[in-house]
């Protein structure tokens, strides 16, 4: 027998859920006992799904359509699972992954116009047997994150100009998902200080797929009232 297989755990959820800012904080909790972790992001991840995603977020694809947005989106995951994910698990490290194929049936979701049987289909092609070993839903209001999106600046970007009425589809769109998949995905509430959010990640994670035994003192630090509310939402519905 050759190397263990790496686990794969992917973040999803609006723009400005705190997502980039968890996969970094998750992969630190996890680097801290001793694993190879590989954080990657879609659209990209490789140099060839990069550069599709500068395509995309800079809006070159949106007047071509959903159908061929949702294409653009599966060329890039094609590579990047090619060229960085499946290498990575290969050799037996974590890779964390900001946004994956939820955001594409999500957004394509709430977008409305696209047969989900067809985001279905590019979905098999694409990922094959390396579906995440766990999916983290970083849910909050999607006011909430538009106003964290709008204070990280920078001019919006193709999906973040989009009405208050998508985000909020969108957000229920993550729920749905969740809800259909609990053996995959947790919920864990975004809206909380990103320390307790991680604390949250780090325990779902535990739960999940156990490494080693002791959370990061990062993480660990008592509170004056300690909850345990990602324990019940690790629970799935
Ligand atoms: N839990 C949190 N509470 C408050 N602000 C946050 C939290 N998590 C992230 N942020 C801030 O909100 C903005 C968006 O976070 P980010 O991680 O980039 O979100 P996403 O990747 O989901 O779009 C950033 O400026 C970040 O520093
Ligand atoms: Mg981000």
């Amino acid at each position: 027998m050759g190397i263990q297989r790496g686990r794969f755990i992917t973040l999803e959820g609006g723009e400005g859920a705190g997502k980039s800012t968890q996969a970094q904080m998750l992969a630190e909790a996890l680097r801290g006992q001793g694993i190879e972790v590989v954080v990657t992001r879609e659209p990209g991840g490789s140099p060839r799904a990069e550069k599709i995603r500068e395509a995309i977020l800079s809006g070159l694809i949106a007047p071509l359509g959903p159908v061929a947005e949702a294409m653009m989106f599966t060329a890039a995951r094609i590579d990047h699972l090619d060229k960085t994910i499946r290498p990575a698990l290969k050799r037996g490290a974590f890779v964390v992954c900001d946004r994956f194929a939820d955001s594409t049936r999500a957004y394509q979701g709430a977008l409305g116009n696209i047969d989900p049987r067809l985001i279905r289909s590019l979905e098999r092609i694409a990922i094959g047997a390396d579906k995440p070993d766990l999916t983290i839903m970083v849910d909050v209001p999607a006011a909430v994150g538009m106003a964290r999106a709008a204070q990280r600046g920078g001019a919006p970007d193709r999906f973040e100009s989009e009405a208050p009425a998508f985000h909020e589809a969108l957000r229920r769109s993550f729920l749905e998902i969740a809800a259909s998949e609990p053996e995959r995905c947790v919920v864990v509430n975004g809206a909380q200080a990103p320390e307790i959010v991680a604390r949250d990640i780090w325990s779902a994670v535990q739960a999940r797929l156990p490494v080693a035994g002791e959370a990061p003192k990062m993480i660990l630090m008592p509170k004056s009232k300690p909850r345990r509310a990602a324990k019940s939402r690790a629970g799935g519905k």
